[in-house]
């Protein structure tokens, strides 16, 4: 069989060589290298349960079905933590190297949430040292033919036919062309949905055009509404720079001051680990303040401190001349992960036959909000099951005839190289950031939800009516429609429930209510957005 895959990062790579070593022919397509995919971004860890402690598999299935506000399917749940162990033996195998300690034991950290030390880390660089290892591994199956990797190579839409997908039509950036990749199957595998917000602390690689696009298609979207914001990230000019949960894992304290002096106001609130609470908790916390927060780790020491973060401790020094051995760090909450994305049964497989999607385009693991050290593991975990899930369920087809289709995208395409417009479209894009920053932010409200989808309607007929400029790179122009349509999606997901939970928090409805115990579904149907609520456990199957 012939899989597509679509990124290079955890999930694609984990997928990638899951099928090439069980002999299927890969190939994956990316505008960059996995090394510069936003999985090299991830810093703190990756959660396993230490078998040989009183830790166990159903405190971590617990703790993520509890962090997620319990509308994560549980099975999907259930695999992913019991597979966690063996997913670390096997990076290591590959070659990642986890801190040990001085018995040569994996060292584990604590992360919020999570009822036991359960984060196995390389400093606080764990995703580019799983990435190496895993693009090491690769590269046997592409010296014996079995994977290729198309870099320069976009996703622009997939080749549908009656609920199947054949294939993707692909934008090579170096000829400014489309053309048609066929496939027994395709995996998406891009990533987030940063442009929705512009700055976040992921990268701007990971705009989420693919899922919007595939929305547009026909493909069903689960929890859109459900946004992350990280508690502590350092707002630079360049950068919203992540401050690793690690810092707070190994000990760091959030405060503010208030007459001189420090007010540790998570402890006050939740006790000796309130530093450590789920993220959506600490951001709200933090966010309800109304001051400006510290976060304080120079009272471990600078040996500590470079020993168990020294990229933190780098960037810091590099980005805003801070050293945090000294000084207290200025802290912010900053859009980080996106727990909606494509929905998929327990398989990884949408609704739509042959595509697949894993990692953070995929929505199957976290519920409501997202633990600290499972989005490492749900991608490779995710990548794994996607690829098994495949080898299981496809074979090889002959692909229909998509001329029309094609010749219509071209059509369409070759209008935005040939516009003679003269405007940005990267005004369309800020607009969209400050929309669904004014209407999707830490507490949300109908009337400015309501607000927001207007503006984006208004968006989406500009995007349709008006002409851009074409000398800025035709991805940017073809791609902002569907990412507008995404945010729009998520807006009208926000709005639909009526309740508080997790990373959704309504002023108005500030309770969970039992009628939405359930992810969101949305779907497109012809540019109407329909809402339901998954009570049956659609996806879980
Ligand atoms: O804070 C962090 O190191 C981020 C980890 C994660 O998002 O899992």
């Amino acid at each position: 069989m012939k899989v597509l895959i679509v990124g290079t990062g955890i999930s694609g790579l984990s997928a990638a060589v899951a099928l090439a070593s069980r002999g299927e022919d890969v190939i994956m397509i990316s505008p960059f290298p996995s090394e510069r995919a936003q999985s090299v971004m991830a810093a703190g860890g990756i959660n396993a349960v230490d078998e040989e402690s009183e830790d166990s598999f159903e405190a971590h299935i617990g703790d993520t079905l509890k962090g997620g506000r319990f509308i994560a399917g549980k099975e999907a749940v259930k695999g992913l933590c019991e597979a966690a162990p063996s997913v670390i033996r096997e990076l290591e195998q590959m070659g990642t190297v986890f801190a040990r300690d001085e018995n040569g034991k994996i060292r584990r950290r604590a992360f919020g949430g999570q009822s036991f030390d359960r984060t196995c880390y390389s400093g606080t660089s764990t995703g580019k040292q799983i990435v190496t290892a895993l693009r090491r591994e690769l590269r046997r199956y592409e010296s014996q033919g079995k994977a290729e990797i198309r870099l320069g190579t976009d996703f622009h839409s997939a080749l549908i036919e009656d609920g199947r997908c054949y294939g993707i039509l692909a934008y090579d950036e170096r000829y400014a062309s489309l053309a048609p990749i066929y496939a027994d199957a395709v995996i998406i595998a891009s990533g987030g949905q940063n442009a929705l917000y512009g700055k976040t602390t992921g990268s701007t690689a990971c705009d989420g055009y693919t899922a919007g696009r595939l929305f547009m298609q026909g493909a069903v979207l689960k929890n859109p509404e459900f946004v992350q914001f990280h508690p502590t990230t350092y707002v630079t000019p360049q950068k919203n720079m992540l401050i690793s949960e690690a810092a707070r894992g190994e000990g760091g304290r959030l405060f503010y001051v208030k007459d001189s002096k420090r007010v540790y106001f998570m402890e006050d609130l939740f006790g000796p680990k309130g530093n450590l609470m789920p993220r959506d908790v600490v951001s709200r916390s933090i966010f309800n303040t109304g001051e400006k927060v510290f976060l304080d780790v120079s009272f471990l020491g600078g040996k500590k401190i470079r020993e168990r973060m020294l990229e933190t401790y780098e960037l810091c020094m590099k980005y805003g001349g801070l050293d945090i051995t000294e000084e207290p760090i200025p802290v912010t909450p900053s859009v980080h992960f996106f727990m909606g994305g494509l929905a998929v049964d327990n398989g990884h497989m949408t609704n739509i036959d042959g595509l697949y999607a894993a990692g953070e385009c995929a929505s199957i693991y976290h519920g409501a909000n997202r633990l600290g050290g499972n989005s490492m593991l749900a991608a490779f975990y995710g990548g794994k099951v996607a690829a098994g899930s495949i080898i299981e369920r496809e074979e090889k087809r002959e692909a229909p005839l998509f001329d029309g289709f094609i010749r219509d995208q071209e059509k369409a395409f070759n209008k935005i190289l040939s516009s003679s417009g003269r405007k940005p479209v990267t005004d369309i894009r800020s607009k969209l950031a400050q929309a669904m920053k004014g209407s999707m932010g830490i507490i949300r409200n109908g009337k400015d939800l309501e607000d927001g989808i207007n503006v984006l309607d208004g968006l989406i007929g500009q995007v349709r009516e008006d002409e851009f400029d074409s000398s800025l790179l035709p991805y940017f122009t073809y791609s902002t429609e569907a990412i507008v349509v995404l945010g729009k999606a998520a807006m009208t997901a926000a709005l639909a429930r009526t309740e508080s939970r997790g990373a959704h928090q309504r002023s108005e409805y500030k309770e969970e209510k039992d009628e939405f115990c359930a992810a969101t579904l949305i779907s497109y149907d012809g540019g109407r957005l329909s809402v339901s609520y998954d009570k049956e456990g659609r996806y879980e199957h």
